[in-house]
């Protein structure tokens, strides 16, 4: 299958060679991440996109020294909502509504329910629930950028507090999760370019009940 070819040719490349990928491929991967599903499709989460030689520079230091941060050609920056507002999740169901162009009184009645659990809620409780959201996305990008021959390195390897610090999330009401940065593999300083991908057999990831 053709999905998994892709899937067995990408690996998290250790080293990219600076190479900028084409603005057409970075939409297609972005419009992948934006298309992902989500929990009640809140989409509690933005991408930044740091096209930026001086900004990436700024996170490498605070991201394990990573040289894939700044050989990228655009690093993904997952970042997920500080917590849930009312006006947040207000702003996404009127958005479903506009776009459909109708009210629906149970999906009118499900807003409500989550207007009265999720704003109360502790903001490390929501955070935790908006990231994980994010990091469907972040699958989906991964794997759009398969389909497009573009590596990408999922990186967790990094101080959030301090990426946060340097993009100003915070004060945008968002904290990062999780980065992405995508660009072209450079095969010869790579350690892990030829070694045999390593997953569990199918057996040990998956029981099927009849
Ligand atoms: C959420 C997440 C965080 C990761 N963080 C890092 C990282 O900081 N640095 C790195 O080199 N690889 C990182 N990886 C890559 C994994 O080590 C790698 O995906 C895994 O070993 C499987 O290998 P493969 O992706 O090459 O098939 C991360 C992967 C994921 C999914």
């Amino acid at each position: 299958m053709e999905l998994l070819n892709k899937l067995n040719w990408r690996y998290a490349a250790k080293a990219m060679n600076g190479e900028k990928v084409a603005e057409d491929k970075i939409e297609r991967i972005l419009e992948a991440a934006r298309l992902a599903p989500t929990s009640s499709g809140l989409q509690p989460f933005e991408i930044i996109v740091i096209k930026n030689q001086d900004i990436k520079e700024k996170i490498k230091p605070v991201a394990w020294n990573q040289s894939v941060i700044t050989d990228c050609s655009h690093l993904l920056v997952f970042a997920a909502w500080d917590t849930y507002t009312e006006e947040r999740i207000n702003n996404m169901f009127d958005l479903t509504n506009d776009i459909r162009g109708f009210k629906n009184e149970g999906w009118e009645n499900y807003r409500q329910m989550l207007l009265n659990s999720y704003p109360q809620k502790d903001a490390e409780e929501n955070f935790n629930h908006t990231s994980k959201q994010a990091y469907i996305a972040f699958a989906n990008a991964i794997t759009a950028a398969a389909f497009e021959g573009v590596d990408a390195t999922p990186i967790e390897g990094f101080d959030p507090a301090s990426v946060d610090e340097i993009l100003g999330l915070r004060e945008k009401g968002l904290r990062s999760a999780v980065l992405l940065p995508l660009g072209y593999r450079k095969e010869n300083e790579d350690w892990l370019v030829n070694l045999v991908k390593v997953r569990k057999p199918m057996e040990d990831l998956v029981t099927v009940i009849d």
